[in-house]
């Protein structure tokens, strides 16, 4: 879906995710979120919070899981996604603290293996994910699934690309402070979602969504995998789509 602008195309997303929303809570079932983090879906989360302060929807019923956090990470870090979330989304709704799940920057690293499983079954326990957003990084990353990442890979540890680090070095002030690692859900994790929203905005990201899109499925580009989903969404300003 090519939309003039990042501003209408996150409009319309928060809206479709809000009327998913207000199905559950009519139904009396839990609506089962996969976040994400960067620039990407922060319009959204804004348009998210309006709807809660302006219409009164409300979040009672919406479990979170987040694709990923650097590691390690501090959740009261500047550059924390626990912090993004908060800043953007959670301090702001009704959700309950006990339904939000945001990988653990913190987890000893000897134990970040177990911690990872847990947080697969934690998913799993929650019934999966209905609705997962997601951006993409220049490598044609997903949630931090660097280039290398096969489409079967669960939650784990996983080292940085050189150029994912750089990308975030203006947020450490300095490419020498970002952290080396991250824990991200795997590709196979996201593939599970049911349906799934991928938005990407600007010039910067048109090669990386042409390779996406109508390159060969591979683990040069972990992105390239949503090609086997049966619900993907490909949500595109102008810009973005430039190349296609
Ligand atoms: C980070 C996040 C990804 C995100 C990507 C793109 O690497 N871990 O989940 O998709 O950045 O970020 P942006 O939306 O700022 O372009």
């Amino acid at each position: 879906r090519i939309f003039a602008d990042s501003e209408t195309a996150s409009i319309a997303i928060a809206q479709e995710l809000a009327e998913f929303i207000r199905l559950r809570t009519r139904e009396g079932r839990p609506a089962v979120l996969g976040l994400a983090t960067g620039s990407s879906p922060t319009r959204v989360y804004e348009e998210l919070v309006r709807l809660h302060r302006e219409e009164g929807l409300s979040f009672q019923n919406v479990v979170t899981f987040n694709l990923d956090e650097y590691f390690p990470m501090a959740p009261d870090s500047l550059q924390s996604y626990v912090r993004f979330m908060r800043e953007y989304l959670f301090d702001h709704i009704d959700i309950r603290p006990e339904n939000v799940h945001i990988p653990d920057g913190t987890a000893p690293a000897d134990q970040v293996a177990d911690y990872c499983r847990r947080y697969e079954e934690q998913i799993r326990d929650a019934g999966g994910i209905d609705w997962q957003l997601l951006g993409i990084g220049r490598t044609g990353h997903i949630g931090f699934n660097e280039p290398g990442s096969g489409a079967a890979s669960r939650t784990r540890l996983i080292t940085l690309d050189h150029i994912t680090r750089t990308d975030a070095a203006s947020d450490f002030y300095g490419e020498e402070n970002v952290p080396r690692r991250a824990i991200t859900m795997g590709v196979g994790t996201i593939l599970e979602a049911r349906h799934i929203v991928l938005l990407a905005w600007g010039e910067g990201k048109a090669a990386v969504v042409k390779r996406m899109v109508e390159g060969e499925p591979t683990d040069t580009v972990p992105a390239t995998y949503l090609q086997h989903h049966p619900a993907v969404q490909v949500v595109l300003d102008e810009a973005a789509a430039a190349e296609l």
